[in-house]
């Protein structure tokens, strides 16, 4: 895959933006599995912002613009009081900022629920005012109707089951699930139901391995695991956490990088010369011609 950057000089920054190439479609991502195998895993990170997509994109398969920004760019305590306008707004600035990814953008907590007629209106102007391919809603067999109303009406659905943030307070918290047969039965169910809805793939999160294990071996469709199995047809990590924003990760997470103390060691040392007055320097001031 291309890696090489153009210089688009038309923004103020002149953000190296990937050079166009076709965008990865939902039936393509459906054909990564076949006869229930993948030979090649799906790649997907979240993304954001623009400038998050634009280094991404080229690495990826999947962008998702996840309810998790929530938590990651507003600080909030958990994805319940995100909004549908956040997920545009953050929806449109990924698809500017990507040219190859398929873009996945989820349905906030309170924005399809209720019916599919809800569902339908919400997803539409995901889809009309972002220009993203596909929304992803949490739930199983309680949003299977939903599912196959959305995808009949060529909106494609990708499905989450196991730990699902939205609902923690059902749940009682993040910890993984299916600990229990009944709860394991449960979730292998919700995937299949989703799955035979129409959904193109199905998120795997926070489950015990055996879980995600059986539902790659059942599901004629991709299952993308977070804290699932390393046998899933593709995996997903919220951005930040894979480059070491935070200190402080769930177990399913791989730190590759530790971002956090690269910023604050930069903002320490601008904040040095700031003060000893040695920035700005002479290449960073204006003279007069
Ligand atoms: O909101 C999100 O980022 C997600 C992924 C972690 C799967 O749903």
């Amino acid at each position: 895959m291309s890696t090489t950057f153009q210089l688009d000089t038309a923004t103020s920054r002149a953000n190296p933006t990937p050079a166009p190439m076709k965008r990865l479609t939902v039936p393509k991502v459906m054909q990564r599995k076949k006869d229930g195998v993948t030979e090649e895993p799906l790649v997907m990170l979240t993304a954001y912002t623009a400038r998050m997509a634009q280094l991404l994109d080229a690495h990826c398969d999947i962008l998702l613009v996840g309810d998790s920004l929530g938590q990651v760019i507003y600080g909030l305590p958990s994805t319940l009081p995100v909004t549908l306008d956040m997920m545009v707004a953050h929806g449109a600035a990924v698809v500017r900022g990507s040219y190859h990814s398929l873009v996945v953008i989820d349905m906030p907590f309170g924005s399809y629920e209720a019916s599919p007629q809800q569902a339908f209106a919400s997803a539409s102007r995901i889809m009309a005012e972002t220009g993203a391919a596909a929304v992803k809603l949490e739930g199983g067999e309680a949003m299977a109707e939903t599912v196959r109303f959305l995808s009949q009406r060529g909106i494609p659905v990708m499905g989450h089951v196991g730990l699902t943030p939205q609902a923690v307070n059902a749940l009682g918290g993040y910890m993984a699930r299916g600990r229990s047969e009944a709860e394991e039965a449960r979730i292998v169910a919700d995937g299949k139901a989703v799955a035979d809805a129409g959904a193109f793939a199905v998120v795997v999160e926070g489950v015990v391995e055996d879980i995600a294990i059986t539902l790659t071996r059942e599901l004629a469709v991709p299952t993308i695991g977070i804290g699932g199995s390393a046998q899933c047809d593709g995996q997903v990590l919220v951005a930040e956490d894979m480059l070491g924003m935070f200190e402080r990760t769930p177990r399913f997470v791989k730190r590759y990088n530790d971002l956090a103390t690269i910023i604050s060691d930069t903002a320490g040392e601008y904040a040095a010369e700031v003060r000893s007055r040695s920035f700005p320097g002479e290449e960073q001031v204006y003279k007069a011609k």
